[in-house]
């Protein structure tokens, strides 16, 4: 029998939550780059930072802040983790995604995962987005791994992790917006380097339309607690060998782009937010 360190209780860090707001959100979002503007424009209730929330990993990358926000966005009850903990950071994908099973034990039923890629496909140029219709796990490691988490299903099926009505609330609110969304597979590595040209070759082949270094472990287990689960990208550059001839990619670019893009990003994030309220 393999000896575990304790893991953390998600049903307790919900409890503290819980006991702090009266808001109880049943819809959450998950800022990457590129999203963090949300977080500004939302009325927040309460404010938490990872530190106090017991078994929330602490992450280091510069631009997440790392914060959990309780409140109200137009007149939809949400709950917002601006800052996530990336597997490139030396975290074991159960530590990252800690945060996501907190989220299914207060009570949330849809998530939004967001996040920057480069764009493999030629179609795509940066600054459009992409909605996450399916994933190719090729991170090399799975945040299932490990006791079986009590009460769940560890065997979890992923045949459609993406939801569809949702994906549908995303075209309209893109729409609504005024962005170009695609649709797309989005493919996760560990990172933190990013690819090489070959390397993007092949994923194309694979299948792949995006590539990034998040939101995967989150959808396998937001899957695995039975949440809706929806996804996006904001496309921040050509992945490598898909831009123009001797183009390089540098982190600071991706960081600027994504910033360019919180406005609309924003806007965005908010009319999908105002269809599912509608429903949820
Ligand atoms: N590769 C991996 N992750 C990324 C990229 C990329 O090109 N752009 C933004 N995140």
């Amino acid at each position: 029998m393999p000896q575990h360190p304790q893991t953390p209780d998600a049903n307790a860090t919900a409890a503290i939550i819980s006991g702090r707001t009266q808001i109880r959100p049943k819809i959450a979002v998950v800022l990457g780059s590129g999203f963090g503007g949300v977080a500004s424009a939302i009325t927040v209730d309460r404010e938490f930072p990872y530190r106090d929330l017991p078994g929330f990993p602490v992450g280091s990358v510069t631009g997440h802040a790392g914060r959990m926000l309780v409140g109200r966005w137009h007149g939809v009850e949400l709950v917002i983790l601006s800052g996530r903990a990336h597997y490139y950071e030396g975290f074991d994908l159960s530590e990252a995604t800690f945060p996501t099973r907190v989220l299914a034990a207060l009570g949330v039923k849809t998530l939004l995962l967001t996040n920057a890629a480069g764009g493999i496909r030629r179609d795509f140029k940066v600054g459009d987005f992409m909605a996450i219709t399916d994933h190719i796990n090729l991170m090399g490691a799975n945040p299932l791994r490990g006791p079986e988490a009590p009460g769940r299903n560890r065997f979890v099926d992923m045949t459609q992790v993406y939801d569809r009505e949702l994906a549908g609330m995303m075209g309209k609110a893109a729409q609504e917006s005024r962005v170009r969304l695609h649709q797309g597979v989005y493919i996760a590595v560990s990172g933190p380097n990013f690819e090489t040209p070959a390397e993007i070759r092949a994923f194309a082949v694979l299948g792949a339309d995006a590539v990034g270094m998040s939101t995967v472990p989150e959808a396998i287990v937001a899957r695995q607690c039975g949440l809706r689960v929806a996804g996006v990208s904001c496309i921040t550059n050509a992945a490598a060998g898909m831009g123009e001839p001797g183009e390089t990619i540098n982190h600071l670019d991706v960081l600027a782009l994504a910033k360019e893009r919180e406005a609309i990003a924003t806007e965005f994030v908010g009319s999908f937010v105002r269809q599912v309220g509608r429903v949820a």
